[in-house]
């Protein structure tokens, strides 16, 4: 309850003072969330840009692959791995994993909060940990595939090393879930001066509350970080203005 009023007093505070834009995409899933880029604007991620698919691993992916959201998120995704591939020269695409080191799991201790969402996640070699098959991972494209141990994309991994080694300015975010990975890195990759961009179609939240918190994430507290929230539609565009990468 005391989240329904909070979100109902976010999402008017929005409606004051965000410049409503619906098209491209946009309507409604099932709120209408704005595009913080607005439909007539072109975008472009500039030349040193790289593309962020976050922990679609088969222990997450795998459970709502039979929901329709949960079909449309992996098509989506998978649509937009592939047309970041088919650029020429590809940009870095980096993909996270979660899992740990070893069947001792000695990044969670008895006591570490993560162990209780993430804590029954396995090591690397079991296929609850793996990415999900609709994705595809292009070694030859020079892909990275981190592995980590918190919500953070950063967390106990080198992505900072690679983005500040690569000349990175800009991330564009996929991945699942919203209020996990999605949130803790879009802050903390705003505060290290990226330019962060979410492509709305390509998250989604796990229940109990998902759409909710889904379009809270994305109508509300993304666009007052200010992060750039987008859809598919206008992502798939931008990379036609973007470019050539320099990876
Ligand atoms: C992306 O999301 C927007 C907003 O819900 C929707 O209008 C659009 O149809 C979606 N695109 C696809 C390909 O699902
Ligand atoms: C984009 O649309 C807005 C209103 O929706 C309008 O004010 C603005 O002039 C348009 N810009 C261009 C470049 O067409
Ligand atoms: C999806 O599959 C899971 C088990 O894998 C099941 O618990 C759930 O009820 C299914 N949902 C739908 C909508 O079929
Ligand atoms: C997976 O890795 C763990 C530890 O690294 C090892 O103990 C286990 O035997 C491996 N399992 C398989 C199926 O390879
Ligand atoms: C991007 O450019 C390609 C090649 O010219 C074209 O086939 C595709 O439709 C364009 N995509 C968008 C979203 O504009």
């Amino acid at each position: 309850m005391r989240l329904s009023n909070a979100t109902t007093a976010l999402l008017s505070a929005l409606t004051l003072t965000t410049a409503q834009s619906t098209t491209p995409g946009y309507d409604c899933m099932p709120t209408c969330i704005p595009s913080t880029i607005p439909a007539n604007q072109t975008l472009s991620f500039g030349r040193h840009y790289a593309v962020l698919n976050l922990d679609l691993i088969n222990a997450l992916v795998g459970a709502l692959s039979n929901t329709s959201a949960g079909a449309a998120f992996i098509s989506n995704t998978a649509r937009w791995i592939d047309a970041v591939h088919a650029q020429n020269p590809p940009p870095l695409s980096i993909f996270t994993r979660i899992y740990f080191t070893n069947s001792h799991k000695p990044e969670i201790g008895p006591t570490t909060p993560f162990g209780k969402v993430g804590g029954a996640l396995g090591t690397a070699n079991e296929s609850d940990t793996m990415i999900y098959p609709a994705f595809h991972v292009d070694e030859a494209a020079g892909d990275a595939v981190l592995q980590k141990t918190r919500y953070y994309a950063g967390a106990g991994n080198g992505l900072e090393e690679i983005l500040r080694a690569q000349h990175i300015d800009t991330v564009i975010l996929s991945g699942i879930r919203t209020s996990g990975v999605i949130l803790n890195t879009a802050y903390r990759l705003f505060n290290l001066d990226y330019n962060v961009y979410v492509i709305a179609n390509n998250t989604i939240e796990t229940a109990p509350n998902d759409p909710d918190i889904n379009t809270n994430i994305l109508a509300g507290i993304l666009p007052k970080i200010p992060v750039n929230v987008i859809t598919i539609e206008q992502a798939l565009a931008a990379l036609n203005s973007s470019g050539p990468a320099i990876y």
